[in-house]
């Protein structure tokens, strides 16, 4: 049997990871292409992984290539259209999250798939950690009851990463696009995925740039080298309620005046409340509330779990197992995404629209 071809658009700092998973499968996949708008850049990183041939268009990749899988990793602004021409060229998608800037796109991007009969996955990466199976078993196992609430949080004291990550123009929002997104999947996943229905938010820009990139990047307007400008919020908190009754907390910044870092999942459930950093469970146990450990608990692991979202992937493409991040999941956590910007801008709880069939 001949070997699958794969390609990567954009060669920034995740695509690496995205390499190092189909490196994985040598076996049965080559990577013949990759393309980036900055021809040197994709140059070095070709030359780097032995892969064969280079673009700066995409269009032209997918018009001389005949590709099986397609890793969609350049800045948010470009998702949809790389996408969009992956899968309208014959090739199966693994799009970054988030899905794209807003919830019409995310829309585009799935009826694009819908029309070409294509995959399109999204790259919501913690779905495979060892934490996320383990979450999922005791949920399947009865152990938390009904889940009812869910508090998580991605707190950074100084880290917006800089660059396009700060120019809403490129990224379509802050900490709540970039960070948040990864960890309200995560809670309405282990929650069993249920459609999310309204949101209140409030987002904060008062810190701003001055500490961004842990106070390496000073943008005094616009960005002296790249022109990228900040214009994203550094902190977000909202409240998002699910047709089940299940609500998400969350709570996400670049520049918070905190102690340090930090974040977590918890889910609340009628049986038992889980902690997905720790791995602990709490819970009544022969008449009294208990604290329950998981020996060999493993958390988030980077390089495994990108090679495991890769490696299902691929397999997902072949219709070898379903898709574990659909593009309906993307489109959901843009719709969720939209709303609590939408409730922050209007000072308004805002209703989700169910997705048009
Ligand atoms: N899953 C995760 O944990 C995770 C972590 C980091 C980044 N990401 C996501 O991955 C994506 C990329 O992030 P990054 O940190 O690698 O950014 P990056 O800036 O390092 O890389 C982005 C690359 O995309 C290229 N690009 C932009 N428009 C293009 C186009 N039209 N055609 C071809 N190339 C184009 C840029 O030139 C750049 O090289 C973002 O969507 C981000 O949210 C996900």
């Amino acid at each position: 049997m001949s070997k699958l071809k794969a390609a990567i658009i954009g060669t920034g700092g995740i695509s690496n990871s995205h390499m190092d998973g189909y490196k994985q499968l040598s076996d049965r996949l080559d990577v013949v292409a990759v393309c980036d708008i900055d021809g040197d850049k994709a140059k070095r990183y070709a030359e780097k992984y032995d892969v064969p041939r280079v673009y700066t268009d995409y269009n032209e990749m997918m018009a001389k290539e005949e590709l099986d899988c397609v890793s969609v990793t350049t800045w948010n602004s470009a998702h949809k259209g790389a996408a969009i021409a992956a899968l309208r060229g014959g090739a199966n998608v693994l799009c970054e999250k988030p899905m794209a800037m807003n919830a019409q796109e995310a829309e585009e991007m799935r009826a694009a798939a819908k029309e070409a009969g294509k995959l399109l996955q999204i790259g919501f990466v913690r779905r495979f950690g060892a934490d996320a199976a383990r979450m999922c078993q005791l949920r399947d196992e009865g152990l938390l009851g009904d889940i009812y609430y869910s508090k998580v949080s991605y707190l950074r004291k100084d880290g917006c990463p800089g660059g396009w990550f700060g120019d809403k123009a490129y990224s379509g929002g802050g900490p709540l696009i970039d960070l948040g997104v990864h960890v309200i999947d995560m809670a309405r996943y282990i929650a069993g995925c249920p459609k999310p229905v309204s949101a209140y938010g409030v987002t904060f820009n008062n810190l701003g740039c001055k500490r961004a990139s842990g106070g390496q990047v000073a943008w005094a307007g616009p960005d002296k080298k790249t022109g990228y400008q900040y214009t994203v919020e550094d902190f977000a908190s909202a409240l998002v309620r699910f047709d089940n009754g299940f609500t998400i907390s969350v709570e996400t910044s670049f520049n918070l005046n905190i102690a340090g870092d930090c974040g977590n999942i918890e889910l609340f459930g009628t049986k038992a409340g889980v902690n997905v950093n720790s791995g602990e469970m709490y819970t009544t146990m022969a008449g009294k509330y208990v604290k329950v450990g998981t020996y060999g608990y493993k958390g988030f692991g980077f390089e495994s779990e990108f090679q495991r979202e890769v490696a299902e992937f691929v397999d997902a493409s072949q219709g070898l197992c379903p898709c574990r991040a659909t593009a309906e999941d993307g489109v959901w956590l843009m719709k969720i995404l939209d709303a609590i910007y939408e409730s922050a801008r209007t000072g308004k709880s805002v209703d989700i629209t169910p997705i048009a069939e």
